[in-house]
């Protein structure tokens, strides 16, 4: 039986910690901001940036939402990015991804100033990680290697499997592994033997975006599993992209869906907010 790492409840450290710095900020005369925007009617996207705007109420930050209609243009998403830059008031700028098909990602991205980068997407924040001298860390990894340090688990030597390349999460958290010392190992659509590489993992880390994709058979016995799939199945239920029933006898630790990985990734925005209030304010 493994032991579960519940995201609602390191989360919820997490954010106090935040609160209570955010009061000490206040007592200053600082008050953090984060401007959330989002684009077209994306239902999943909705309750993403209503649980965005509830967590920044909750640890004292303002929040404003910028709720824009499916076809603005380019030109008027880069405009109001440009005004929130220039806002001191805004400390944290978030554009909720992903954007109607017309609008250029990359693009948006890179007009956020890396300074209210606060998903650290920014090409420069991503050099920062690279290198290990970083101030932001996106949200979902950093969220896990939370989840993995709030149970005193040691990455220093272990074989670490990441199954997805994505520049979100895949990616900064193969990084964030290595920067702990890990052995690490990136798997994707095109790996050979994935199950083989998989089963010699201590520490497996599924972001497929695939349904039950990690099956019992992947798993070495004792393995930590950190599981950031979130999954609507035909029956409404979210399921992550491990199959809890099968991989959960099997492992050491494993992370559930819901409230395993989800709330981190929250609560890690709260974290960026904050340090981002510090830096523009020389607190840094
Ligand atoms: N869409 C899914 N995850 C994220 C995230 O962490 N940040 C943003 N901006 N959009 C997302």
């Amino acid at each position: 039986m493994a032991k579960l790492i519940s995201g609602k409840e390191v989360s919820a450290k997490v954010r106090e910690e935040v609160k209570a710095q955010c009061e000490q900020l206040k007592a200053r005369g600082i008050h953090p901001g984060l401007a959330v925007i989002i684009v077209g009617d994306d239902p999943a996207s909705r309750v993403y940036v209503n649980n965005k705007k509830k967590a920044c109420a909750e640890v004292g930050f303002i929040s404003e939402e910028y709720a824009l209609p499916q076809q603005t243009t380019q030109e008027e998403l880069l405009s109001l990015i440009n005004e929130l830059n220039n806002n001191p008031k805004i400390n944290g700028i978030l554009c909720q991804l992903p954007l109607p098909s017309h609008l250029d990602e990359k693009a948006v991205i890179n007009a956020i100033s890396p300074e209210k980068d606060v998903d650290a997407f920014h090409p420069s924040n991503v050099g920062k990680i690279m290198i290990g001298d970083y101030h932001f860390l996106p949200c979902t990894p950093a969220g896990v290697m939370e989840m993995i340090k709030s149970e005193g688990i040691e990455v220093k030597g272990k074989n670490c499997v990441v199954i997805g390349r994505s520049n979100i999460v895949g990616k900064p958290m193969a990084m964030l592994l290595l920067h702990e010392h890990g052995t690490v190992t990136i798997c994707h659509s095109r790996t050979k033997n994935l199950k083989e590489v998989c089963a010699a993992a201590d520490i497996l880390v599924a972001a497929v975006g695939k349904a039950k994709f990690v099956t019992a058979d992947m798993v070495k016995p004792g393995a930590v599993v950190l599981d950031v799939g979130i999954n609507r199945l035909e029956n409404g239920k979210l399921c992550g992209d491990v199959d809890f029933d099968s991989v959960e006898p099997k492992a050491s630790y494993i992370t559930p869906v819901p409230g395993g990985v989800g709330p981190m990734t929250i609560a890690m925005l709260m974290k960026n907010t904050l340090m981002a209030a510090k830096l523009q304010n020389g607190l840094e």
